[in-house]
């Protein structure tokens, strides 16, 4: 759809225009115009030609929402000049179906803004909100309101949705309830409710929808980012280790995702570019949650044009980072008019088919299916998809029909577009925690909120999981660097300031020449977990072979080799998204954070110091912010000599004693070459020096001296010529790591390291 927006008179002008030349000017123009709103046309009045109607915020158009324009040059629906095209004030459905209850005011019609009240009668308790406001897309705020006695029943008294109706007065076991909507409204959510043993009811509470009713992005996010996480977290097993839940990630357990997004044209470009968009956005965020799922990924209009192959992601043919590319350069392009969305599910069992084959029978039981498709359901060819999409739960429930495989399969549907054709869309979904039906309009702000998929408490514990912001507002910081903890000593009257990282929620990783000297009682860590912004130092572990004086017979002043230190706190700190771990090297952990399957430890030195010239950062604190984040640059392999040899002339290094100055436990950054790098300050000192990936952040070192003072107190300063600073790697102290953090018999929950 080239052509963007086309108001009514200029779309007439062209018409004229084009007719003089020759061309043909299709559907008529008159009666098409709309009280309080207007309208755009995908190509002008030509056949093919899709029009929306567009009405401001808290109104919708009435009573058709879109146009076509017909091979026989016809609109459908037909404009009428009664009820007149106009916009109306959104309403929101009828509340007045509470059971043992009174609602106030009482009103024909609810319109946006208006507030509603409900009271029990007496002897009756109220669960839900008391008072509702109808919003601006068409659904009551807050939750239900419910009256209820305790009448002993399995099952809670599930309610009646606004608008809806409900058949079953009996909630013992096994007792089903059934829900239609009033008038022209339709039911998204299950219409058919039964009472589990364990007290709850299956499926998920219905609402019911006009065709002017959205789920807003918070919804949505909230809803979907609670369904699939369950999805993706329950290939992680917990285990209670000191009353803190620790998320150990099984290997057993695959997890297919398949994803259609429809691009035919009554979509339009818009849609599709933000469907595709969203799509990144979904498929980064759950490779934060350190599964790794294989993926399938089709566009589909009345054929497929199928970006990645779940054999290949199978097989290791795939990579995450060539799917993201290859969907951000997917060109729409020229597109057909069909929509076969049959053919996209078709697609879809086939692939499960033959991984049923590939994997073997009994471990296709073990793969969880989620398909997710991206579409307003106006198919013109293959027929109703709802034929696959049985055959789909038979494959994935292995022909069970008693919900005992319910949570093997989820299908999302994301109904997007101006037309969205829900009868036929609802009832595609499967799945159960909550919501699998999203109607949505703003496809942008999705995208932002998949963010908050990962928020959930469950993954919190995850090292080095955190938020990434356009904006870097002060207040964003302990989001951005969720384990950054700044250390103060005192000696003497005057006190010396630090950097260091949140390891465990009971180790912080810093230098040793930090603390080097000083007893628990001097040292304090400020890191706010919303408890004590301030902790005290419990034990003070070095590495052995710290020791400044070391090298003094070869004339080298000060020795900075293995300047690495753990302070263990004396409590816990309480890990949220604004407090949590970062990743550091060969823990099990990290390796499932960096996606690898080989679990060793020089696999993952590889991926993250493989080449060169690394780029890599750590944070300063300044006068104005809490921090600020510092590029650098690692000069490896063949660029390290000429980065190290700066050092000569420091604290009496020679050219003849910089090999044993500058070992090689130390990554050299700084300099202007090739690129100006940052340089570290005073109070630098001890942070770590990290690397992102994906949504991830692992410590790959941490700052230890620098062969120049370029600053004094913080800040983000760039590098001379020939300053340089230098880095514990954190690599070569791994022993150290593990013999601290990774000791089973400890007061404290271990690290799992690799063992090689
Ligand atoms: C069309 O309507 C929309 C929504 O009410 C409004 O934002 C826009 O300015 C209108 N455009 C014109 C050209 O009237
Ligand atoms: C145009 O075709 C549609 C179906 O294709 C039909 O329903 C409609 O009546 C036709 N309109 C006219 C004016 O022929
Ligand atoms: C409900 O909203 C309509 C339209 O804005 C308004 O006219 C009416 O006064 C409102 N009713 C109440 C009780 O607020
Ligand atoms: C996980 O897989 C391993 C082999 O891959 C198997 O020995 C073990 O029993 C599985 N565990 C579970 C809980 O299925
Ligand atoms: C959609 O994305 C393509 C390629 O990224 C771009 O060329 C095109 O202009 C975008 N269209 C819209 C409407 O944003
Ligand atoms: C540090 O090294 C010097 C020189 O080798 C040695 O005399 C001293 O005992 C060492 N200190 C410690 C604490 O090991």
């Amino acid at each position: 759809m080239g052509f963007s927006i086309h108001w009514s008179w200029l779309a007439a002008l062209l018409c004229a225009l084009w007719m003089r030349a020759g061309v043909r000017c299709d559907c008529p123009e008159s009666n098409l115009q709309m009280q309080g709103g207007n309208y755009t046309l995908s190509n002008n009045l030509e056949r093919g030609s899709m029009l929306v109607y567009h009405c401001p915020e808290g109104y919708y158009p009435y009573p058709a929402i879109t146009r076509l324009c017909q091979a026989n040059d016809s609109w459908r629906p037909r404009p009428k000049r009664f009820p007149p095209q106009r916009c109306r004030l959104i309403e929101c459905p009828d509340p007045n179906v509470l059971e043992y209850g009174n609602v106030s005011p009482p009103q024909e019609k609810y319109y946006v803004d208006n507030e509603t009240t409900y009271e029990c009668y007496s002897g009756y308790t109220m669960r839900g909100s008391a008072t509702r406001v109808c919003l601006k897309n068409g659904k009551w705020s807050g939750s239900t309101p419910i009256c209820s006695r305790d009448s002993g029943d399995h099952c809670a008294n599930p309610g009646i949705p606004p608008g809806a109706s409900r058949v079953g007065n009996m909630f013992g076991i096994d007792d089903t309830v059934r829900y239609t909507c009033n008038g022209n409204l339709f039911l998204v959510g299950s219409s058919e409710r039964v009472c589990r043993e364990n007290g709850q009811w299956s499926g998920n509470e219905p609402a019911c929808y006009y065709k002017h009713t959205f789920d807003t992005p918070l919804e949505v996010s909230k809803a979907f980012g609670n369904s699939i996480k369950e999805s993706l977290t329950t290939l992680e097993s917990t285990d209670d280790i000191q009353g803190e839940r620790k998320i150990r990630i099984s290997k057993n357990g695959t997890l297919d995702i398949y994803i259609g997004v429809d691009i035919s044209d009554s979509i339009s470009e818009d849609y599709v570019n933000k469907s595709r968009d969203a799509v990144v956005k979904l498929i980064t965020t759950i490779a934060s949650f350190s599964v790794t799922p294989n993926y399938e990924i089709t566009f589909f209009s009345s054929e497929l044009y199928e970006i990645v192959n779940i054999i290949d992601f199978m097989e290791g043919k795939a990579k995450l980072s060539d799917v993201k590319t290859k969907l951000e350069e997917f060109d729409v392009g020229d597109r057909n008019t069909g929509t076969n969305l049959n053919l996209v599910f078709e697609q879809f069992l086939e692939k499960m088919a033959l991984i049923k084959i590939r994997a073997g029978e009994e471990n296709f039981k073990e793969h969880r299916h989620v398909i997710i498709v991206f579409t307003d359901g106006a198919y013109n060819m293959g027929g109703s998809p709802a034929p696959t999409v049985a055959k789909i739960k038979n494959s994935a429930y292995l022909n069970l029909a008693d919900g005992s495989r319910d949570d093997y399969l989820d299908i999302y549907i994301f109904a997007i577009g101006d037309d969205i054709f829900d009868d036929d869309l609802m009832p595609l979904t499967a799945g159960t925690g909550g919501n699998h039906y999203f109607r949505v309009k703003d496809l942008e702000k999705l995208q932002e909120t998949f963010d908050e998929m990962i928020d959930e408490d469950e993954v919190k514990g995850l090292c080095g999981l955190h938020k990434e912001y356009e904006d870097h507002r002060n207040e964003q910081k302990r989001k951005m660097y969720p384990w950054m903890a700044f250390i103060s000593t005192q000696a003497d009257g005057h006190s010396k300031k630090c950097m260091g990282s949140l390891v465990t929620p009971e180790f912080i990783l810093t230098a040793a020449h930090c603390v080097y000297g000083f007893l628990p009682e001097k040292v304090t860590v400020e890191i706010d977990d919303g408890q004590h912004k301030i902790k005290k130092a419990k034990t003070l572990f070095y590495h052995p072979l710290y020791n400044v004086t070391a090298q003094k017979d070869k004339g080298i002043n000060e020795f900075y080799d293995y300047d690495v230190a753990l302070i263990q706190l004396e409590k816990y700190v309480d890990i949220s998204t604004d407090v949590r771990p970062i990743c550091i090297p060969c823990t099990l952990e990290t390796n499932a954070a960096l996606h690898l399957v080989d679990q060793s430890c020089q696999s993952q030195e590889r991926l993250l110091l493989k080449n060169h010239l690394e780029r890599l950062n750590f944070l300063t604190r300044t006068k104005n912010t809490i921090v600020e984040q510092k590029d650098v640059h690692a000069k490896l392999g063949d660029n390290r000599y000429e980065c190290i040899k700066h050092a000569v002339g420091v604290e009496g290094i020679t050219a003849d004693t910089l090999r044993d100055a500058v070992t090689d436990n130390f990554i050299c950054t700084g300099g202007l070459q090739p690129f100006r790098d940052h340089i570290a300050c005073t109070g630098d000192s001890g942070g770590a020096v990290y690397k992102n990936f994906e949504h991830r952040t692992i410590q790959v070192a941490l700052v230890s001296w620098g062969s120049q003072q370029v600053c004094r107190d913080g800040g983000v300063k760039e590098s001379k010529s020939n300053s340089r600073d230098f880095h514990i790697n954190l690599f070569k102290v791994v022993d150290f790591l593990k013999a601290v953090l990774g000791k089973q018999d400890m007061d404290y929950a271990p690290l799992e390291f690799l063992e090689n």
